[in-house]
């Protein structure tokens, strides 16, 4: 899809906006559809979001990552548990997510606590990936720093001959799951009179309110 056809669709989408009375019971429900949205659109990358963590001084950083599984538990994505990302949400489980789907003229936040997924399901995704990405997953350490490229590369050729067939997911690789607290959807609409409804777990389900824009 071009951009003059994401910018139709934002239009459609603007113009439609967001009611209370559009809204499922459960947000995740809703995440699953604008998701799905942004992939029909034909967007780069619709399923990148940006995962915000805090550092043991307080310092926040973020970063893309993809999301790979999106069910009735949260967004599941895959990384290196001794990243710095991994590393940080394993002291400090509280985190912030945002899918950027402004071309579409929509974002969604997600704020709750993460947690690695089990191995089998680990497994099973990494099974998926391409050979070379398998390979760059032992070969990465990710977050460290490392002298040069031709280190890693060197690193990647040796892998390939311990593992001439199967690759195995490597032990310190695989999902985190964000088990969300509060989900805000955004939607754009004319003159910046946005609408933002936000959900927020409570013993019972969930509750909704709208935000000023
Ligand atoms: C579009 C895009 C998608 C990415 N997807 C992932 C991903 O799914 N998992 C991952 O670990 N890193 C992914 N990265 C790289 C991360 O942004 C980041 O550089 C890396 O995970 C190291 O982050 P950290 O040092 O803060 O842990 C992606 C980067 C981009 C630009």
């Amino acid at each position: 899809m071009d951009p003059l056809d994401h910018t139709r669709l934002r239009r459609a989408h603007e113009a439609a906006g967001l009611a209370e009375s559009d809204l499922p019971s459960d947000p995740l429900l809703l995440l699953r559809e604008w998701l799905d949205a942004a992939i029909e659109s034909g967007l780069d990358e619709p399923n990148a979001m940006v995962v915000a963590t805090v550092g043991p001084d307080g310092t926040p950083s973020s970063r893309l990552v993809l999301c790979k599984g999106l069910d009735e538990r949260g967004p599941v994505f895959f990384t290196n548990y001794n990243s710095r990302k991994a590393r940080e949400l394993a002291a400090r489980p509280g985190v912030s997510l945002l899918f950027p789907w402004h071309p579409l003229g929509r974002q969604v936040r997600v704020e709750g606590n993460a947690g690695q997924v089990g191995a089998a399901e680990s497994d099973a995704y990494f099974a998926t990936r391409p050979r070379g990405a398998q390979l760059s997953a032992w070969a990465s350490a990710q977050s460290d720093v490392v002298p040069a490229r031709a280190v890693l590369e060197q690193r990647v050729v040796e892998l390939a001959q311990r593992f001439p067939e199967a690759v195995p997911r490597p032990p310190h690789w695989g999902g985190i799951r964000i088990e969300p607290r509060t989900v805000e959807f955004w939607q754009s609409r004319p003159d910046r009179l946005h609408d933002r409804l936000l959900f927020r777990r409570e013993a019972s389900g969930w509750s909704v309110v709208r935000l000023q824009p």
